[in-house]
């Protein structure tokens, strides 16, 4: 959450630093602003809104300078305002910081009684009061080890110096951070993306460093001051611009492109002459493993939910699926003979990584799954399967979600394949399908038009259930939080044949209910669910597989055919009508559609 970027050269600065802080809006977009060191002098452009409204205000007022800190913000210590917006300064320094600083209330009394005065409601402001403290009776790197010491929580911060023309401080315990290299300019940035036009040599801080930038120079140090060597990695080439192309909307395209994504994928992870999958370098044996557990966050979330169901049906391995945020405070028992798979697109999200921290502190087996690969948590994982759908920068998940499927999908397949728990004739026939899923998600898509005559109705409605059993039960979730992030309403994900134990009660005449019911082992029960919710009232849009057999039930409001396929691929198929459901519901309201209000694309704080 929140975006930092900074840069020190021998040219001027800001418009660079504009440029970047554009990369990193999807990391929060509440408000932004911007700092340079101008003759001697720490200038700030700060506004609440997006980088449009900076850019808007940077041209009233010159930023000159060729050292220079930038910030998006997603609000926590404060509300979004241009007071708050960072980067917070003082004569001395000025610091712009992602995170949350847990001792600030404390850190603030005590600034407050030595007599320094506090202009936001921010946490971030004691950071630039402690350094400037210390700065009276230390020189540059003591103060900031310093300053350091006092800190609680986590954290990353760039920082600039009056006195220092060229000289850029990052710091890094917790939150993500990167330098990047260029010519006569070097730079920092709260993750690679923000520094691609820019450069593709980077090095990413550990937890726990810190960095001194100069034009010609970067270097590390431990929180000790203990001076570090790093490694320069270069960037994938295919990790260019990504851009809207002709489409409105990020998410739109994001949608539209999965079944090139699938194909990317597919193409990776299975051998087309062979049959077979291509995972070699998986470092477990058969008999290291007795259980999974699977853990993410939101839609990464709900994507180990729906693995849960493939690895029952498939392994032997006892399964079980937790949100990263509960996970990371519970008393676990840790397990030798348990894989800890990690799915997370982004690959930064703060209570993910605590838990991939926590199980590493273990020194159990952990595997990601994320989209990211240069990120922290595919960086700290013993084991890493990219899900190779190139960037999402729609904060609503779509073609990362099922890139996460496809991958849990096809890691369930090489582990029930490894320990001889699945027929070979019937694993052929899976891959096999496995080979048709991108043509079926492109003919899926064509569920688009039928998909805009239902959404003014979602998007009206006060709110709405997503019902499903079995495998569409995790997109039934997935379905009810897409409508949620988007169209602010309420949406509720249900197990059918949980209705009857209490939600039942909320169905009203009118009320939309989407029911997915592909013809899958639980479709007549399925049906059956939906009868009473028809008999309350309810106007349900049934989403099933096309099939000779009609479902015959009069009173069904709308329905969308999906094409055909195994039953474990059905869910990849109902999912794409919830997604364009709740992009034309978003649209239908005028919303925001890849910045939701009060959300950002990575969630790096816990
Ligand atoms: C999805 O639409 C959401 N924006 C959100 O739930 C997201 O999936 C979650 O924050 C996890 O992110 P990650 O995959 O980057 O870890």
């Amino acid at each position: 959450m929140c975006g930092i970027v900074g840069i020190t050269s021998t040219k001027n600065v800001s418009s660079s630093i504009l440029n970047s802080l554009r990369k990193l809006e999807y990391r929060g977009y509440d408000s932004a602003g911007i700092a340079t060191l101008e003759n001697g002098i720490i200038k700030e452009v700060k506004c609440e809104g997006r980088v449009d409204a900076l850019e808007t205000n940077l041209a009233k007022q010159n930023l000159d300078g060729n050292v220079g800190i930038g910030h998006v913000r997603w609000a926590t210590h404060g509300v979004p305002s241009t007071v708050n917006a960072h980067p917070h300064s003082s004569d001395r320094v000025s610091v712009v910081h992602n995170g949350i600083i847990e001792n600030s209330t404390l850190l603030k009394k005590l600034l407050i009684k030595k007599g320094y005065i506090f202009k936001s409601q921010t946490d971030t402001e004691v950071i630039v009061h402690l350094i400037s403290d210390y700065l009276k009776k230390n020189d540059l790197k003591n103060a900031i080890i310093k300053m350091l010491k006092r800190l609680h929580g986590s954290f990353a911060l760039g920082i600039i110096f009056q006195d220092q023309p060229d000289l850029l401080i990052g710091a890094r315990r917790g939150s993500p951070l990167a330098v990047g290299y260029g010519p006569n300019e070097n730079y920092l940035g709260s993750d690679s993306y923000a520094l691609k036009s820019m450069t593709n040599k980077v090095t990413y801080l550990d937890d726990s460093e810190f960095c001194i930038i100069k034009n010609d120079n970067v270097e590390f140090f431990d929180e000790a001051g203990k001076k570090i060597n790093k490694k320069i990695l270069e960037l994938s080439k295919d990790d260019k611009e990504y851009e809207k192309g002709d489409y409105k909307h990020f998410m739109a395209k994001e949608i539209d492109e999965q079944p090139m994504t699938i194909k990317n994928c597919v193409n990776e992870y299975i051998d087309k002459i062979s049959n077979s999958i291509n995972i070699y370098n998986f470092p477990w044996k058969k008999n290291d493993l007795k259980s999974i557990l699977l853990i993410g966050c939101g839609t990464a979330y709900h994507s180990c939910l729906m693995a849960k169901y493939w690895f029952e049906q498939m392994t032997n391995l006892d399964v079980n699926v937790d949100v990263a945020s509960e996970f990371r405070y519970r008393k676990n028992k840790f397990k030798k003979d348990c894989l800890y798979i990690f799915v997370s697109q982004s690959g930064e999200t703060a209570d993910t990584y605590a838990a991939l921290d926590l199980c590493n502190k273990n020194k159990v087996k952990t595997c990601s799954i994320v989209n990211v690969v240069e990120s922290s948590i595919a960086r700290d994982s013993k084991f890493v399967l990219p899900i190779h759908c190139g960037p999402e920068v729609g904060v609503a998940s779509t073609k990362a979600f099922l890139g996460q499927m496809l991958v849990l999908y096809i890691l369930c397949l090489k582990l029930a394949k490894d320990r001889k728990e699945i027929d070979k004739k019937i694993l052929s026939s899976k891959i096999k399908s496995l080979l048709d899923l991108s043509k079926n998600v492109k003919k899926t898509l064509l569920t688009e038009d039928q998909i805009q005559l239902v959404c003014k109705s979602f998007a009206d409605a006060k709110g709405s259930m997503f019902l499903g059993r079995g495998f569409s039960y995790p997109i039934a979730l997935e379905g009810a939080l897409k409508l949620k992030e988007l169209v602010y309403v309420h949406a509720e994900g249900y197990p059918a044949g949980e209705m009857k134990h209490g939600p039942l009660a909320l169905i009203e005449n009118g009320m939309p209910v989407v029911v997915l019911a592909p013809r899958d082992e639980y479709f007549k029960k399925t049906i059956s669910n939906m009868q009473e919710v028809i008999a309350r009232g309810a106007k349900v849009l049934l989403i099933t597989n096309k099939s000779k057999d009609e479902v015959v039930h009069e009173n069904i409001w709308q329905s969308i055919k999906v094409e055909n396929t195994i039953d474990d691929l059905l869910p990849f198929l109902i999912t794409v009508p919830l997604q364009k459901l709740a992009y034309h519901s978003a649209l239908n309201k005028g919303y925001d559609i890849d910045k939701p209000r009060n959300l950002a694309k990575s969630v790096t704080v816990e």
